[in-house]
Order: C-alpha cells, then structure tokens, then sequence
C-alpha cells in the first residue's frame, strides 16, 4: 500500500467522524430550541411621561416579545408636583398601589421590566410586582429611564424585592439610549 493511499484513507475516516459529531450536535441544537419554545419575552413598564414607554416599545420591536403597559390603582396624577408628592408618600408610608392587570405569566420564560427611576430607586408599584406575579424560574430583566441616575441605583431594591423567590433576577439597564439598549439586548442574547 503507498503512503498517499493509506494517507487518504486516514484523511476519509477522520471526514466522517466530524460529519457524525456535527449531525448528532446539530440533533441537540433543535431538540435544545424545541424544548424552550415556552422561551417567550415579555415586555413589562410602566411610563408616567413616556420615555420609559418609548424605551418600552423599542425593545419590545426588538425582542419579539409582547407588551404590557402596567394600569396602576390609584392612578397616578400627570402633574410633575403632584407626582413627587404622591412618589414620596409612598415610599414614607410603605405603600404599595393595586396592579390592575391580568398577566398570564406562565407563557413567560423572560420578563423585561420597565419603569422610572423615582428618588433614586424604583417605584412602588414595582414591590406590588414582585408580590403579585409568579416569577419563579423566570429571568428577569429591568430596565429603566431616569434624568440622570445609572441603574445601579435601583439594585439593592430589586433584589430585596425578588429574595426567596427563586427569581433568575439580572442586572439590568438604564434604556434612555437606545445604542446602549441594543448592546445590553446582543450581549445578552434577547434579541429576536
Ligand atoms: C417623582 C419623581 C422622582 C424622580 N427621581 C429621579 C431620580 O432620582 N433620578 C433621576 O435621574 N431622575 C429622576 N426623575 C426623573 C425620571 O426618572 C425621568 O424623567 C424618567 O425618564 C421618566 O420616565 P417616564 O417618562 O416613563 O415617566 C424623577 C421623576 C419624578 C416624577
């Protein structure tokens, strides 16, 4: 037998094997992406002036997901004055306003949440969010606007919010620019 024929022979053997390994990977792959076809987004906010909502929207075009405005009760009032007033009411007295909506959490498997950034932390009606929905086993993601503060500010109340509950709770992004909302969406790999 020739070098060159035995060299052939070795070269055909070795074609088949990664033929075989990339079928059988292949295999996984959509058995993987079968498995998860529960993997859908959701897109939650609330927006009292509309940047959270424009924010909202973008992402929501961009992850494929369903949309949800948060309808709170009470509601609260569109006049910046007495907005601070109510926001700060609340955080002084513990208050944690209705959500009205009925969201069938169980087609989720991740939830973007949204809000402002109010006194250098979440709303209230965010606590109500953790309390009243089943979030467990779900990822969540929050994203925010605010005038000037990063998201960072919000985290430790996120995660005392989310504590026990099993919650797959991420770090999240403030989503003013909307260069910066793709970026966090590619990196981690919620985009549609
Ligand atoms: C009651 C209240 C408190 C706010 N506190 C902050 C704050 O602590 N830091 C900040 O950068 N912006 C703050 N802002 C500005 C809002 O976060 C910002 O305008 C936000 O994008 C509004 O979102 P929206 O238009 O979706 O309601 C505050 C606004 C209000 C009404």
């Amino acid at each position: 037998m020739s070098k060159k024929f035995i060299y052939s022979i070795v070269l055909s053997f070795m074609a088949l094997i990664s033929i075989f390994t990339f079928s059988s990977m292949n295999g996984s792959t959509v058995k993987a992406a079968s498995k998860t076809s529960s993997n859908k987004v959701l897109v939650v906010y609330y927006s009292n002036s509309g940047t959270t909502e424009a924010a909202a929207k973008r992402i929501q075009k961009q992850t494929g997901g369903d949309l949800v405005k948060l309808k709170l009760s009470p509601n609260y009032p569109s006049d910046y004055n007495k907005l601070t007033k109510v926001a700060k009411r609340q955080i002084d007295k513990n208050i944690h306003p209705k959500i009205l909506n009925k969201i069938m959490m169980n087609k989720y498997k991740t939830v973007l949440l949204g809000f402002p950034t109010w006194y250098q932390r979440p709303p209230m009606f965010i606590n109500t969010f953790f309390n009243k929905y089943n979030l467990k086993n779900k990822t969540v993601v929050p994203f925010t606007t605010s005038m000037s503060s990063p998201m960072k500010v919000n985290r430790p109340y996120l995660k005392k919010m989310a504590r026990g509950k099993k919650i797959n709770l991420q770090s999240g992004f403030r989503a003013n620019s909307a260069k910066k909302t793709t970026k966090y969406l590619k990196n981690n790999n919620l985009m549609k």
